[in-house]
């Protein structure tokens, strides 16, 4: 009877990932035509000095990458993915654009020759001869079976959340559409069908340089309007690209979740726009700092909303990437302001105190300069810690993803 049961892995355990696995391990339960038990192929990583994998299986959850949300537990972490594709017949391919080729090359003679692929990675394959192809052409010619994508408005943790959102599969083969539908849809996220995988695919990857567009605009400290212009133009030129590289497509398939709707969510919440906001408001301080040389009072007044901005959007990837380090430091940050009210807090009352014995005038002024003290000490620690944190983890960040793409 098992024989007969399909399995499903998933390769891939990012934020997306763990995600996907959260959907159709819960999913999975209601068929009786698969194996409930999924395998997840887990960059084995050591967090808090324990690696991932037993993590996963033991509190399953990814601490990491999606934290805050549990899997079923028929969802097994694997450290090699090998293993977590033999005998699987769909494969869910969650993984960073960068390391699908390394994966397809490592498990290229263990994919069973019925199996097929969903692609849920975002961006284009770019050989070392400077070649662009499509992820998902890349794999179906690695792996010999045919790939699938699926794209939209998704931002992960919105979905893992259980918020209302819809996806689009690009499917030609109508049985193999509709089972990965199954796989995939509940309420809150709902999947629609089409024929057109390659522009789907492509409008994947392109909405993430409009989102580099945005991310300036933002920046820069341009408005809402302006932004919206970049996302219109930044939308005519990824129709036109899909009119000259893939004739013959749909359309309609612009307004569905992979076209617009993708596109909108990236150049407000998606993390290529942050990156390069943050960047282009480093830019900024390095402009005033290295142009107005004499200017003290308007470098001052330059800097302050631009290193508050810096701390927003710092903030903000720090939410979407949860690193420890910084979080415990920014965390820690606020700790060191917040015991300096308190001694301020002390201080004041034992002035106050001495002051009744001795001349007010003098007690009040001392009392002025602790405070601007306190709190211009407190503040400078904490945008030194945070900006020697956001040094370390873009860096981090760059070395993890070159080119992102989310
Ligand atoms: N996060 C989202 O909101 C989102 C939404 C839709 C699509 N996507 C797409 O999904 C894909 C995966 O993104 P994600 O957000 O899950 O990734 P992520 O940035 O959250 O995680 C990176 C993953 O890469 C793994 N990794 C690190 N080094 C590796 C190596 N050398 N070999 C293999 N794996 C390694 C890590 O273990 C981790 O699982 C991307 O193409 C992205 O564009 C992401």
């Amino acid at each position: 009877m098992s024989d007969l049961l399909k399995r499903v892995a998933i390769v891939g355990s990012g934020n997306w990932g763990s995600t996907i696995a959260k959907i159709v391990g819960t999913n999975i339960l209601k068929f009786n035509t698969f194996e409930n038990e999924i395998r997840m192929y887990v960059y084995e990583e050591l967090v808090d000095g324990r690696k991932l994998t037993e993590i996963i299986n033991q509190e399953h959850e990814n601490i990491k990458y999606l934290p805050g949300h549990k899997f079923s537990h028929n969802v097994v972490a694997y450290a090699d993915a090998v293993e977590t594709v033999k005998d699987a017949d769909i494969l869910l391919f969650v993984l960073p654009h960068q390391f699908v080729e390394i994966i397809c090359n490592a498990i290229k003679s263990h994919v069973k020759k019925t199996a097929f692929i969903v692609s849920f990675s975002k961006g284009f394959y770019v050989s070392q001869d400077k070649r662009v192809d499509l992820l998902s052409t890349v794999v179906s010619s690695l792996l010999e079976v045919p790939c699938y994508v699926l794209m939209g408005a998704n931002i992960a943790n919105e979905v893992a959340a259980g918020t209302f959102c819809e996806a689009t599969v690009g499917s030609r083969n109508y049985e193999h559409g509709q089972i990965v539908k199954g796989l995939l849809q509940t309420d809150e996220f709902r999947i629609v069908i089409k024929p057109d995988a390659e522009v789907i695919e492509v409008l994947g990857a392109l909405k993430n340089i409009v989102a580099v567009a945005a991310g300036f605009s933002d920046g820069l400290g341009y408005g809402d309007n302006t932004k919206a212009a970049v996302i219109r133009l930044g939308l005519k030129e990824m129709v036109k690209f899909c009119e000259e590289f893939f004739p013959g497509h749909h359309p309609h398939i612009f307004l569905e979740s992979c076209g617009v709707a993708d596109l909108v969510t990236t150049c407000y919440g998606g993390r290529n726009r942050k990156i390069v906001c943050i960047v282009t408001l480093a830019l900024h301080i390095h402009h005033v700092i290295t142009k107005d040389k004499d200017d003290i009072a308007h470098k001052i007044q330059a800097l302050i909303p631009t290193c508050f901005l810096i701390l927003y959007y710092t903030f903000g990837l720090v939410s979407i990437y949860r690193f420890h380090r910084v979080g415990i430091l920014l965390f820690a940050s606020i700790g060191i302001i917040l015991f300096m009210a308190a001694c301020l807090f002390f201080s004041w009352i034992i002035f106050l105190l001495v002051s009744l014995v001795l001349d007010h005038n003098i007690m009040s002024k001392m009392f002025g300069f602790f405070v601007l003290f306190g709190l211009l000490f407190g503040t400078f620690v904490t945008i030194v810690i945070a900006t020697l944190e956001l040094a370390f983890n873009l860096t981090k960040l760059i070395q993890m993803h070159g080119y992102t793409t989310f």
